[in-house]
């Protein structure tokens, strides 16, 4: 059996419980949105951690020492998100959504290529399929640093500088503060209602699908293995078989996030 041929067998297999399954996490982290031409954390060569330093720009302490380096480089992955679009896996989900409302996505992504994906398969049935639960907050979510007001930031492209220049974060309406990002940092919790809810899924889930992230940033990476504890199968999309933490137990349909998840919905839609 070739590679191709044991990669269509896992997603048949996947495809035939999924399919009976009524309440599905799909659970997605930075290789949900490779496709889309966003760069990972982690991987070796092209990973955002290869290339910048997460205390400087992921950190509290790394924002008040250097506003204009944090603000300026989030701004520009803000452009390049918005510059962005969805990929062929981010609008399987969508579509598999659309027809069972029982689907949940949540995701470690600052990015909105779930909701958009969601609003280009929505729109044509007429529905718009449940939100994602953000657990690492939004780039679209800025908000004062000082008095925490959310900061409405200004429609269309940022017109941000490439990464790595600075820009003065804006000041806040209210108490004259610098704005900052609106994600979760290094050292920080993550937000309570999203985490709540996210974690409430997995408990009610029949079965989780994780696409796209290597297991290693905790409260999130334990979500998967919250689902293997409580006898709940777990499928990962990855081309790494490290993906999602490598616990004995999950399941494997390697792959790209683009390239599997389509063959995915195809499948489970055949009935
Ligand atoms: P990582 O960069 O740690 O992991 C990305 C995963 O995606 C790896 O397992 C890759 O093998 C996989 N991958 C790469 N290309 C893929 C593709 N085309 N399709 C599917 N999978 C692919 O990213 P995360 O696990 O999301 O935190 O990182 C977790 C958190 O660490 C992020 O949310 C971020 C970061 O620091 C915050 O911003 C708070």
């Amino acid at each position: 059996m070739t590679d191709h041929d044991s990669l269509r067998a896992a997603i048949a297999d996947a495809a035939n419980a999924l399919r009976r399954a009524h309440r599905v996490v799909v659970f997605t982290g930075a290789g949900m949105s490779a496709d889309s031409g966003i760069a990972t954390f982690r991987d070796a060569m092209s990973g955002l951690w290869a290339q910048f330093d997460p205390q400087a720009l992921a950190t509290v302490a790394g924002f008040e020492a250097d506003p204009p380096l944090v603000w300026g480089w989030y701004e520009s992955r803000r452009q390049q998100v918005m510059q962005a679009q969805p990929n062929a896996g981010h609008l399987a989900v969508a579509q598999l959504q659309r027809q069972r409302p029982g689907w949940q996505v949540v995701t470690q992504n600052v990015d909105d290529l779930h909701e958009r994906a969601a609003a280009a398969a929505g729109v044509a049935a007429g529905q718009a399929p449940v939100p994602p639960v953000h657990l690492h907050g939004s780039l679209f979510a800025a908000r004062c640093h000082h008095c925490a007001r959310p900061f409405s930031l200004p429609p269309g492209l940022p017109g941000a500088p490439a990464a790595g220049r600075r820009l003065p974060p804006p000041r806040c309406g209210t108490c004259g503060g610098p704005v900052r990002p609106g994600v979760v940092w290094f050292g920080e919790a993550l937000p309570r209602a999203a985490w709540k809810q996210a974690d409430a899924a997995v408990r009610a889930c029949d079965a989780m699908l994780v696409v796209g992230t290597s297991g290693m940033v905790y409260p999130a990476a334990g979500l998967p293995t919250l689902a293997l504890s409580l006898g709940k199968p777990v499928w990962v999309v990855d081309p790494d078989s490290a993906g999602a933490g490598g616990h004995p137990q999950l399941r494997h349909l390697q792959g790209r996030a683009a390239e599997v998840l389509p063959l995915l919905a195809a499948a489970i839609e055949r009935a």
